[in-house]
């Protein structure tokens, strides 16, 4: 048992997620590598020390680049708006540390490529949280697809609908600012689609996308009175191809009344086919061809059984799982992966092709035209 001291930028709704993880994966998972809850930074001192206080940081600090270049730092972890990625990460590589970034890896595919090329040069461990990847019963749909279990892939639908700022009374906060988020719907929830469709279906090759901001004007948060323009989506669409011949829908909105985080997708293969829906994450509905014709059916399997990716740390079969375990998994997968000195996935690597999908429907949005990625 090493331990290793990390470093947390932000420390809000991913910072309390990604606070949670460091703390829950040691006792659970038992890695070779133990995170030692070393310093938390936010921007606001008061509201940074209480974080500190609640989720068990030994220090606080209101200055990332001070915390980022200290030595006894092994991981900086990044769960801040899109335009800090790039330098955060950046620094971060020069100083020699593993590095854990939110998606989508930056506000641009030029900062995404930099961000790649300064963790390569520097030789460290990189990973981007795709965390939906980790759920069980994706994993287990990756099962069954690479074991030929559903045939030749031949349909992705990918859904991802949210309904928080709607209403048009919603304040102007920096999800729906581009100089701060990079993109609205798109880089925030289609990034996830993407991420799914790549890690089970292949290389999205050629796009065809469009983006709509229903809501262009906001309530500034100090002074209602005032209005913001919004200058994000709202909602984006896009036809998709992959390099295995399959195709695809990606739909990805923040207008989908009553639907909260309704991120699933189904994948039609020659065989069979699996669908998957965050809100019943320890779910797969199942459908085999193999099955006696006179069984034949969507089935729903339960994907709590210890053979199930990542459930034998947790609880006996049945007794379910939550969102944040799919944080825990990602940072125990990092863990393995410094103790192995082995690179885990996604990786920057993913986060750069992710951004180029995610330009790729921008473009073809703005040119009413199919894009190649
Ligand atoms: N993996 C997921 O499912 C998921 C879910 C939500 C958000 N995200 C991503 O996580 C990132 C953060 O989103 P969030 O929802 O936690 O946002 P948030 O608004 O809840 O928190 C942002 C944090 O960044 C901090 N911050 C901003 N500027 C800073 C600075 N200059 N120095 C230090 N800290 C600074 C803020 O203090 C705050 O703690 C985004 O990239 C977002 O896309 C991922």
């Amino acid at each position: 048992m090493t331990p290793v001291n990390v470093a947390l930028i932000g420390y809000a709704f991913m910072g309390k997620a990604h606070s949670n993880a460091y703390r829950q994966v040691g006792p659970f998972f038992k890695p070779r590598l133990r995170p030692h809850l070393k310093v938390i930074c936010g921007r606001t001192r008061a509201k940074v020390e209480e974080a500190a206080r609640e989720y068990g940081w030994d220090e606080a600090s209101t200055d990332w680049e001070e915390v980022v270049a200290r030595k006894d730092i092994d991981i900086v972890d990044i769960s801040t708006p899109g335009d800090l990625h790039a330098p955060i990460a950046i620094a971060a590589a020069r100083a020699g540390k593993t590095v854990l970034c939110e998606k989508p890896l930056a506000n641009t595919v030029a900062e995404a490529d930099r961000m790649l090329a300064a963790v390569e040069k520097a030789g460290v461990i990189h990973m981007i949280c795709h965390n939906y990847r980790r759920a069980p019963a994706v994993m287990l749909a990756k099962q069954l697809i690479d074991e030929g279990k559903l045939g030749e892939i031949r349909h992705y639908r990918g859904t991802y609908l949210q309904d928080w700022p709607a209403d048009p009374k919603f304040p102007m906060v920096w999800r729906l600012d581009k100089a701060t988020a990079g993109s609205g719907a798109l880089g925030d929830l289609a990034a996830h689609s993407i991420d799914l469709a790549r890690f089970l279906v292949g290389e999205i090759t050629e796009v065809s996308g469009d983006l709509k901001t229903f809501i262009t004007e906001r309530p500034l948060q100090g002074d209602p009175r005032k209005k913001g323009k919004v200058t994000v989506d709202d909602a984006s669409i896009a036809l998709v191809r992959f390099d295995t011949g399959a195709i695809g829908t990606i739909e990805a909105t923040r207008m989908a009344l009553g639907r909260k985080n309704y991120n699933r997708f189904e994948i039609n293969g020659s065989r069979g086919s699996v669908a998957f829906d965050m809100e019943r994450m320890n779910e797969l509905e199942v459908y085999l061809g193999s099955d006696p014709q006179a069984e034949r059916g969507f089935k729903t399997v339960l994907a709590t059984e210890p053979v199930h990716p990542y459930f034998k740390a947790w609880w006996p079969a049945g007794h379910i799982i939550g969102y944040e375990h799919t944080f825990i998994h990602t940072v125990y997968d990092l863990l393995e992966g410094m103790a192995d000195r082995k690179q885990p996935s996604p990786s920057f690597v993913d986060g750069v092709r992710n951004q180029r999908v995610l330009a790729a429907i921008e473009k073809s949005a703005q040119t009413r035209r199919w894009v190649k990625v």
